[in-house]
């Protein structure tokens, strides 16, 4: 659709290009006993991430400037200290830091013992080549003072600037342990369980109660079944003080936690030692877990932060994580509980149903129904390609996330439809294959955008044809529609467009909507149910604009092959059932004009019609073709509006 990808700049600022060349890289602390980091010195674009290894004695990164090294830069970085006495194999703790401009970065090792500092551990994010060179900066530390005022360290000893995470293997190679299980961590740090096969959980207790929840605010990741290895299933708790901290796995087949599958962050060396703790644990009678999870941390399944899975069992064949047609759940199944809050509720407990319902509800049902299975396979596969595929991290994570609460809300608002069908056992729809015109994220936002149009449009046009005989489907057709109005809302800012202040949502005809759906993304052949509605129209071609990129479009050209004509117009279809006509003038060979009557704003739909002057809902049978939606409204001056 090119008319509309005029006004596709994207909000965010900066071009696909250069988001998905965000990197990550690996910078190793001390590896081999020796006082350097390697590489000393990165080159990094704004965006990418900087990892520190740590390796043999106990060294940190620390951020100065180029002026003062060796000492804190007020509010720069700190790693926080990591002992690990092993040169070559790394600690299982690492920092992460963000690389926020192109500015340089200075680095240094803040460890007195042994002045690390100005024997030339120093390191650098984008240095000049010339002037502050990184040699310049590893002269300048060998001189700085070895005082510790000012202290070589910003105060507290806790982590700042950057996410510093230990790894734990939770079930290594089928053994009942956590790995570590020794953990010594200050505030701040993230404890990282990555559970391996079998069906293990992270759940906290206190020392003298062990293989039981602690009585309140424990954290617990439930019980999490895997056979895969890596599973891809994480379990993020953060360390919030130096108190400290003891967990179990809560299986009580082959009695993990009595077993010894125990562990500690911050245990005392002398009195409630680890090695008590495992002992007391040996005695403890049957594990018990909280009957929520995850509590007290974030679960993560591949990336996709899953908030609740109810009880305690995860299954892995609900992640997102798959992608394909097989991912989103088929119609009619019970909601999950994790889809429900993600989706903020679920399906209403009370429709009031009355004791029958008319053909025509029923049609409509199924046809709203086909368009949330369409929605919902876009949104779900746009949604893995933002988190998990070719537009990883594109977009902000705000913005990921609430399309993944859009995914939740469709299946929600489908399983109103399908709730109402199957109470009056009628056929549910199954969905069909589909084929989408997405290469780009943009166009992505494009054609989503597009279905929730087609879809407002519907239930604009059957609230009016079945308020009368159906008046029990009005709220949920209106309380659908308002959560739609807000996610195209939401698209239109991704998309640079000004949200329309006033409601600017379109009535379309059913037929019409149901010609687009099947002539831009079915398969063709591939829909196992039929509708009521058969005739499918052509497809319109809007091939140029005839009007300045980034001003308000004033004239259209098409291409259409038809046989008769005579008397052709463009439908304009607007806002609460608006509907103006524009004649078609030849171009020669198939190529035909129309200009865009200055009355239209926003989306509007064009459909091209013999004769002129047909209500709304008659217009359908005059339709040659299915309809096309363009934004017509000046683009430039909601640019300019922005900056202000
Ligand atoms: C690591 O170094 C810091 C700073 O010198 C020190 O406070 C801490 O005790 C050291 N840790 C170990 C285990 O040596
Ligand atoms: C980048 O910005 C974040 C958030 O403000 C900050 O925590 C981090 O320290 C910054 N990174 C650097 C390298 O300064
Ligand atoms: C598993 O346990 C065996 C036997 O105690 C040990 O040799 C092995 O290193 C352990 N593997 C891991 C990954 O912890
Ligand atoms: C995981 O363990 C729990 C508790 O023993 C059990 O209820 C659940 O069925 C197990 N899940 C699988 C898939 O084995
Ligand atoms: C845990 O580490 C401490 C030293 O930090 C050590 O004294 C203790 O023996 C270790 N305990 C276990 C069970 O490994
Ligand atoms: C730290 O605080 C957060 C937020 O209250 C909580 O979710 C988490 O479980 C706490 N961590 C520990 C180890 O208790
Ligand atoms: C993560 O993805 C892998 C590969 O597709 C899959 O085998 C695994 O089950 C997934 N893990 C979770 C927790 O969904
Ligand atoms: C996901 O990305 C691929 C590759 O760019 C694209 O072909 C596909 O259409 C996208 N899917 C959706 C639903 O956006």
């Amino acid at each position: 659709m090119r008319l509309s990808s005029v006004s596709t700049s994207v909000l965010l600022g900066v071009s696909a290009q250069t988001v998905a060349a965000y990197r990550n890289h690996d910078v190793t602390v001390g590896k081999g006993g020796m006082l350097v980091y390697d590489p000393e010195s990165i080159s990094a674009h704004k965006g990418d991430t900087v990892t520190y290894h740590f390796f043999a004695k106990n060294h940190s990164v620390t951020q100065s400037s180029f002026d003062d090294p060796c000492h804190p830069l007020p509010g720069g970085f700190f790693s926080a200290f990591t002992p690990n006495p092993s040169p070559d194999t790394a600690s299982p703790t690492t920092f992460q830091i963000k690389v926020n401009d192109t500015k340089p970065i200075w680095v240094y090792c803040s460890q007195t013992n042994g002045n690390h500092c100005q024997k030339g551990m120093v390191h650098s994010i984008n240095a000049p080549l010339v002037g502050n060179t990184i040699g310049a900066f590893k002269n300048k530390a060998a001189k700085a003072s070895i005082s510790t005022s000012p202290s070589n360290d910003p105060p507290g000893g806790v982590p700042v600037g950057g996410l510093r995470k230990i790894h734990i293997e939770v079930g290594p190679a089928g053994n009942l342990t956590y790995s570590p299980n020794n953990i010594t961590e200050p505030p701040g740090t993230v404890l990282e369980f990555a559970y391996n096969p079998k069906n293990h959980s992270v759940v906290q207790s206190s020392f003298a109660d062990p293989c039981h929840p602690l009585a309140a605010d424990g954290f617990s990741s439930g019980l999490i079944p895997t056979q895969v290895s890596p599973s891809g299933a994480i379990f993020d708790v953060v360390v919030n003080d130096t108190k400290p901290i003891w967990f179990y796995c809560a299986q009580t087949t082959k009695d993990h936690c009595q077993s010894g599958m125990v562990g500690s962050v911050n245990a005392p060396v002398v009195g409630n030692t680890l090695e008590k703790f495992i002992g007391l644990a040996k005695k403890a009678s049957t594990s018990t877990i909280p009957p929520e999870a995850p509590i007290g941390g974030i679960f993560i399944a591949n990336g996709t932060v899953i908030k609740s899975f109810g009880g305690d069992v995860f299954d892995n064949n609900m992640g997102m994580d798959e992608g394909s047609y097989s991912n989103v759940p088929p119609p009619g199944t019970k909601m999950s509980p994790y889809w429900t809050s993600m989706a903020g509720g679920s399906e209403p407990s009370n429709y009031h149903w009355p004791s029958t319902i008319s053909n025509e509800a029923t049609e409509f049902l199924q046809l709203l129904e086909f368009v949330d299975n369409v929605l919902l396979e876009l949104l779900m596969g746009g949604y893995k390609n933002l988190t998990n595929g070719p537009w990883d991290h594109l977009y902000p994570k705000s913005i990921t996330d609430t399309i993944q609460s859009m995914t939740a809300q469709a299946m929600v608002h489908r399983k109103t439809y399908t709730d109402s069908l199957q109470h009056y056992k009628k056929e549910i729809i199954n969905p069909c294959r589909y084929s989408w015109p997405i290469q780009h994220v943009n166009d992505f936002v494009q054609v989503t955008l597009v279905v929730l149009l087609l879809q407002i449009g519907i239930l604009l046009d059957i609230s009016a044809t079945v308020g009368p005989s159906d008046s029990w489907l009005i709220p949920a057709l209106g309380v659908n529609m308002g959560s739609k109005a807000r996610m195209t809302g939401v698209l239109n800012m991704i998309q640079d467009h000004t949200a329309s202040s006033a409601p600017r949502e379109v009535m379309l005809p059913s037929e019409l909507v149901y010609s687009y759906i099947m002539d831009h993304y079915v398969v063709p052949g591939s829909c196992p149910d039929k509708l009521a509605w058969e005739t499918q129209l052509p497809r319109l071609v809007i091939a140029a604009t005839a009007t300045d990129i980034g001003k308000r479009i004033t004239e259209i050209t098409i291409t259409i092959t038809v046989e008769s004509t005579k008397d052709l117009h463009v439908a304009w279809i607007g806002p609460w059932g608006g509907l103006v006509y524009s004649p078609l003038e030849s171009k020669g060979s198939g190529h035909w004009s129309a200009s865009v009557p200055s009355s239209l704003y926003g989306h509007v739909w064009a459909v091209v019609v013999t004769g002129q002057d047909y209500k709304l809902q008659e217009i359908s049978k005059y339709s040659l073709t299915s309809p096309e939606v363009i934004w017509v409204t000046d683009v430039q001056q909601m640019g300019s509006k922005k900056k202000a």
